[in-house]
């Protein structure tokens, strides 16, 4: 059992920095890089940012209550260092090819992810929130020839940098009882996983083995731009749900060709998976069944976020737009199109098996494995395909495909469910699974929990397009009611 004396947060050791935001002037106090745990393994990633706003162009904040909204920037599952500030640039293991994701246009797709995030980074401050930015360890980290960022390390140290939070609640201004996780991609996932898992005991022996403040490590809310998770089910799901659509590739991007058998097998398999979970959907359509799926995200997402964003437009842009997508008829208040016609229009972008790939060439390969295994198989059917049908799954990758699954929480039950979640992502999405998102949809909906769920039209993997309703969002779930800008 460690002191926690040097986990005390000395609140003198700050800098008063201003940062400019969407034009506007925030002087806040920064704390940087601030140890989170007792006995870092990598102590420049196991360190966090806060920053408190002090005053918003010239009007002095009060932050005393306010939400804490703790922004993790875990990418691909990569490490992440405030000492540094790694930038979220795209980068790659040895093992990993790099991933072909289309740009359709600034603030979309992942491309427009990395060059938004540092515009939108200051947004809570803003918006008169704490902001906590943590880093993590990650599977990149390499020292003396072991791994030590494997599954579950990200989510270890980002419950490890809430208890922190929670430890020193009496010297951070912020409502540590309104700690609003956000994520995207890979970040998303462990936002959801955050949610879904408050202080279950299943973390604690990893918690303990890095010196973890004795807290609870619960949040309040989850934002999941994007989420990818439910690991060992996306292969399933992306060929259930892409399998058969024609390769999307940005220009000079070759994808080998997909092997129909292979697709198929893993398209069936998810569709015993959705059908073994009996889950409800919302509004009235019953169960979740794969033969349900079409109309249901049609008619309750797709088209919907498409006729929000053409009513947002001006005639001149709708007509413009509508010209090259002859597919959509729109009538200047209602959208209908066929869902074949939209699913042409999405393709694939991902190779066959998109996730667990058989020659590890994927990011979640090197997720998984152990201080000597650079990468490993997490799925049953990859392995076997691979290794023949008698190899399994290793009793540490199951652990870990346990501790870094949303859904494996959820439906045990063993944490604290945060009671309030944003959900978001791209209608033009190719690059994960978005029946995976109804299903964590559901689960929440299932527990009472009526997730704040919609699809950006026309924009690809972690777009989103209503931030400021998020932060709306926020006062409205935490009882603010001080609005500004
Ligand atoms: C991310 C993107 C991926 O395509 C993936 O498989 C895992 C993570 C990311 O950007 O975080």
């Amino acid at each position: 059992m460690t002191d926690m004396i040097k986990m005390r947060l000395d609140t003198d050791r700050y800098l008063i920095k201003t940062e400019n935001c969407q034009g506007h002037e925030i002087v806040c106090r920064e704390y940087l890089a601030v140890p989170y745990v007792e006995n870092p393994t990598a102590p420049d990633h196991q360190c966090l940012n806060i920053y408190v706003p002090v005053a918003v162009d010239g009007i002095d904040v009060n932050a005393e209550g306010v939400p804490i909204v703790f922004q993790n920037k875990i990418s691909g599952y990569r490490s992440y260092s405030v000492t540094t500030e790694q930038r979220r640039t795209p980068r790659k293991t040895r093992f990993e090819t790099p991933v072909a994701f289309p740009r359709i246009g600034p603030g979309e797709g992942i491309p427009g992810r990395m060059a938004n995030a540092g515009a939108l980074q200051f947004t809570p401050l803003l918006e008169r929130c704490v902001l906590v930015i943590p880093g993590n360890r990650g599977k990149d980290n390499l020292m003396g020839g072991k791994w030590f960022g494997k599954a579950p390390a990200p989510i270890i140290d980002l419950k490890a940098a809430i208890r922190f939070l929670r430890f020193n609640k009496d010297r951070i201004p912020g409502d540590t009882e309104h700690i609003i996780s956000v994520g995207s991609s890979a970040g998303g996932g462990m936002s959801a996983l955050l949610g879904a898992s408050g202080n279950d005991p299943e973390y604690e022996p990893y918690l303990d083995s890095v010196g973890a403040a004795k807290e609870r490590d619960d949040v309040f809310a989850a934002v999941c731009i994007s989420p990818i998770q439910d690991l060992e089910h996306q292969d399933m799901a992306y060929e259930w749900q892409y399998g058969r659509l024609p390769v999307h590739l940005p220009e000079g991007g070759v994808l080998p060709p997909v092997d129909r058998e292979i697709s198929s097998s893993l398209s069936e398999l998810f569709e015993e998976y959705l059908n073994g979970l009996g889950l409800e959907l919302r509004g009235g359509y019953g169960i979740f069944t794969p033969e349900n799926y079409k109309e249901y995200h049609y008619r309750e997402f797709i088209k919907p976020s498409a006729e929000r964003w053409l009513r947002s437009q001006d005639k001149e842009t709708v007509r413009v737009y509508l010209e090259d997508r002859p597919w959509i008829h729109w009538d200047g208040a209602e959208a209908d199109f066929d869902f074949a016609d939209y699913e042409r229009y999405l393709g694939r972008i991902k190779r066959l098996v998109p996730f667990d790939t058989f020659e590890f060439s994927n990011a979640e390969n090197t997720l998984f494995g152990s201080e000597d295994e650079p990468a490993a198989h997490f799925t049953e059917f990859s392995i076997r395909h691979c290794m023949g049908d008698s190899a399994d799954i290793s009793e540490l990758v199951k652990a870990q495909r346990r501790l870094i699954n949303p859904f494996t929480k959820l439906r045990e039950g063993t944490g604290r469910v945060a009671q309030h979640w944003w959900i978001r992502n791209g209608a033009k999405e190719c690059g994960a699974a978005v029946p995976l998102l109804h299903i964590l949809d559901s689960q929440l909906q299932q527990k009472g929990i009526e997730a704040n769920f919609r699809f950006a039209w026309d924009k690809g993997h972690c777009a989103e397009d209503d931030r400021p309703e998020m932060m709306q969002w926020i006062r409205k779930i935490t009882g603010q009611v001080n609005s500004c800008s």
